[in-house]
């Protein structure tokens, strides 16, 4: 659009402003970050349309004529987004806001909330590399270790020097590149990491604190360095934490460029990324050419079109960028799941069958296995026990010393001895600090009850191993079976290919999705248990400030880590796929995913732990068919859900006319999701498989639990070519023998002795 055409809107603007300015009786309000969008087809920059400037100043007039002025609106503007969106966040109150999103202009008015983050043996678990080297079935082989593929990572920034991000051996940026790194002596871009932003506005006026240093692409916090090296971090050899877990680190698309784009600061009681800057982060991304945007961070939580979080994913979605987000550390409660939209990948986290030994020998001769990443010696001998209860101070509560928190330990009862510690309310590490301090030799923490018996490992200063909640028992058992209870902590062991492996996090958050109980949600599982990769060498590895240690590489456990797993794979797979959709892409991850561990067992959980399963990169790269899903499919998915016209304008740039008989079950998503299935009334889901794979005669098969029946319609699906797109459906009924109301699982598998495409079905059982 010419500028000139902007006129006339402007002025009616302008005078609807005045009308609405002249009724307002001042009202003080506290002015906060709103999140504005406007109605797309009028005004975005593209070199069709408008200038960037132009969009600004459209933005200035428009709430200028609000607040008095385009000065007065150039004050209150954080950030204007001017491309892949139509929109701007401003600081205004509460009167303002109501006022602007009542124009006609304006779809929405959004606020800006605080969002949380959610940390090398992974890539040889998962099969692209083994003992002898890189195996020829290997998807780096066919990517080419992702060469010239963009992955960006909104985040905390990241830090430079780290060796995971060296150009050493890399050829010129890519060509589609149109990013750039700013203009700062003290962070240097490469050919590696080749370019990078940040963006702080709606931190700042959330109430965070920053400073000339801290205002840089510069990771302070150490999340984004570890998460982008695992995303595409360079081979590192010697890489370890104390020494333990010594290897070679690397990324999983070790030859992509990375771009890093920081929305991500200290933590404040609102959270630590905030969706004006994480918006900006979205919006810099895509229009920078990357084509993997990496997002390990928290949100999701409430419907699609008050989500402008997801609402960025949609667009950069719709512009074929694959966008995948973490699914949140709150497990194993149900329902816990985020970043839950069709048009996100949604990644839980598993275990990868090695983890860092450290037992406890107890003087009745049992061994508790436990659990340390210890950055000193184990116990030469065996000393005696006590636990914090007993080791307290006679002026603090039985309840506070449990948890050996600071002050509470008497140095008279705890010198010589290993500590027992119960886990809560501080970090183990703390604890660990603790009992050092009161002049215990070392530490055993009992983990509680609801951890699903895994034991993270800590970095402790001191000897110290935690062990399970059960163990945790029989130690307790121990000490009170005999009055010179005694213990020796032993020396850190990594031990790999345990079993049973992979078996899914605990903290990582579960199904059924909160929002859309016809999508499921987690769609896929990777390793987030004990993740090693790169960190920031001036920060403590706890990041605690009691904390002198420091450390190139660092262990963290999260969906975090498990997020930058999936968008390295979906990087290699677009560069061996560059025409595929990011909807294939996502197809190909989860019809491949496997449902069993090392033992040939389930997965010990369900589709609301592990989605369609855990990821088999070297198995995606050949998925032989692709349920595909178009952008006017998610929008009539949307339409389905009852968006009005206003609400869809938030997704679609042009008015999108809804396809009345659309049913949310029906979108062509690679899993199904049925929300009721009562006695007697058959479901019907319709979904299509496009094949990728050459001829082929395809056969159904349905696995499903008792009391289930199913048939799939028609049951053959042949294939003559590439390209060519088939519809089925499947019909599925409760048969009503089970008498049982609630979730069940199942399975529908597509094959032709070759490929074996899968898709986890869930149920939930009505018996009215
Ligand atoms: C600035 O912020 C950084 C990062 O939060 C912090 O480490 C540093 O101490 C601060 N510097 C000053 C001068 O306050
Ligand atoms: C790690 O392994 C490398 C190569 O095998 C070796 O040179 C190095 O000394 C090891 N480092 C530690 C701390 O064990
Ligand atoms: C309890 O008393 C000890 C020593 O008298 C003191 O060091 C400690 O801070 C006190 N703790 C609390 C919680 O008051
Ligand atoms: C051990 O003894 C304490 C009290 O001396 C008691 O509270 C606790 O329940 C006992 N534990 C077991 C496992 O018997």
């Amino acid at each position: 659009m010419e500028a000139s055409n902007l006129i006339p809107s402007i002025l009616f603007l302008f005078f609807l402003f005045s009308l609405l300015q002249t009724s307002t009786i001042a009202t003080i309000a506290t002015k906060k970050p709103y999140i504005v969008y406007l109605e797309s087809q009028s005004v975005y920059a593209d070199s069709k349309h408008c200038s960037i400037q132009q969009v600004q100043e459209f933005h200035y007039n428009l709430l200028g004529s609000l607040l008095g002025s385009p000065e007065a609106a150039k004050e209150s503007i954080l950030y204007s987004y001017t491309r892949s969106f139509n929109g701007f966040a401003a600081i205004l109150n509460e009167k303002e806001a109501a006022d602007l999103a009542r124009s006609p202009q304006v779809i929405s008015v959004l606020e800006n909330r605080g969002r949380k983050l959610h940390t090398t043996n992974s890539w040889r678990f998962l099969g692209v590399e083994d003992d002898e080297g890189i195996p020829s079935n290997s998807i780096w082989n066919a990517a080419q270790f992702g060469r010239d593929m963009i992955i960006a990572n909104i985040d905390t920034g990241v830090w430079p020097e780290s060796n995971s991000f060296s150009d050493e051996g890399y050829g010129p940026i890519p060509s589609k590149w149109r990013g750039t790194c700013p203009d700062d002596p003290s962070f240097r871009c490469n050919r590696k990491l080749i370019g990078g932003r940040y963006f702080y506005k709606g931190y700042k006026f959330a109430g965070g604190v920053l400073n000339a240093t801290s205002v840089s692409i510069r990771d302070h916090n150490g999340h984004g360095t570890h998460t982008l090296s695992t995303a595409a971090g360079n081979f590192v050899p010697g890489a370890n934490i104390f020494g333990h877990g010594n290897g070679t680190a690397k990324g999983g698309a070790p030859k992509a460029r990375v771009a890093a784009y920081k929305a991500c600061w200290p933590l404040i009681p609102e959270g630590e990324c905030f969706d004006a800057d994480v918006l900006a982060a979205f919006e810099a991304a895509i229009n920078d050419g990357v084509d993997v945007i990496s997002a390990s961070l928290g949100g999701g939580d409430q419907e699609f079109f008050r989500d402008p979080v997801g609402i960025a994913a949609f667009h950069a979605a719709q512009q074929g960028i694959i966008v995948i987000f973490s699914a949140g550390n709150d497990g194993p409660q149900p329902e816990t799941v985020g970043n839950v939209a069709p048009w996100e990948i949604t990644v839980a986290a598993s275990t990868t069958g090695r983890n860092f030994v450290s037992n406890v020998a107890l003087g009745n001769n049992k061994i508790l296995k436990g659990s340390s990443l210890s950055s000193v010696s184990a116990l030469p001998q065996f000393y005696p026990l006590i636990d914090s209860v007993n080791a307290k101070f006679s002026n603090v509560s039985e309840f506070q010393a449990k948890f050996c928190g600071k002050g509470t330990l008497n140095p008279k009862k705890v010198k010589g001895k290993i500590l027992i510690c119960t886990a809560g309310k501080i970090t183990g590490v703390e604890k660990g600090y603790n009992a050092a301090e009161a002049g215990a030799v070392g530490m055993i923490l009992a983990t509680n009850i609801d951890n699903l018996e895994e034991i993270k490992p800590e970095l402790y200063f001191l000897p110290a191993s935690g062990i399970t909640y059960s163990d945790g028992e029989l130690l307790d058992d121990y000490i009170n079976s005999t009055s010179t209870p005694v213990a020796q902590i032993m020396n850190v062991r990594t031990e790999v290919e345990i079993n049973p492996s992979p078996v899914v996090a605990a903290f990582s958050s579960r199904g059924p999705n909160p929002f859309d109980k016809a999508i499921l949600k987690p769609d896929i599982t990777a390793p987030g248990f004990t993740i090693l990769a790169s960190y920031p060498t001036t920060r403590a590895p706890t990041r605690s400030g009691f904390d002198q240690r420091r450390t190139p590489f660092n262990v963290f456990s999260g969906t975090s880590m498990a997020c930058p797993h999936i968008s390295a794979i979906a990087a290699l797979l677009k560069s061996i796929h560059p025409e595929w959709s990011p909807a294939a892409i996502k197809s190909a991850l989860m019809t491949t995913a496997k449902t069993s561990d090392n033992n040939n067992l389930l997965l010990n959980a369900t589709p609301f732990a592990f989605g369609a399963g855990h990821v088999r990169p070297n198995d995606a790269m050949d998925p032989g068919l692709v349920y595909d899903i178009t952008v006017d499919e998610y929008l009539n998915f949307l339409c389905a859900r009852g968006y009005n016209a206003i609400q869809l304008r938030r997704f679609s740039k042009q008015p999108f006319v809804c396809e009345k008989s659309f049913k949310a079950i029906d979108l062509n998503y690679p899993s199904i999701s049925i929300p009721n299935l009562n006695v007697n009334a058959p479901v019907t889901i319709n979904r299509r498989v496009k094949n990728v794979g050459g001829p082929g005669t395809y056969v159904a098969r349905v696995e499903l639990p008792e009391g289930v029946a199913a048939s799939v319609e028609p049951s053959t699906l042949q294939f003559s070519s590439v390209g060519e797109e088939k519809a089925f459906r499947v019909v599925v009924q409760n048969t009503g023998e089970l008498k049982h109301e609630g979730y069940v699982f199942g399975k529908l598998v597509w094959s032709d002795g070759k490929h074996s495409v899968g898709s986890p079905i869930s149920m939930n059982l009505r018996c009215d």
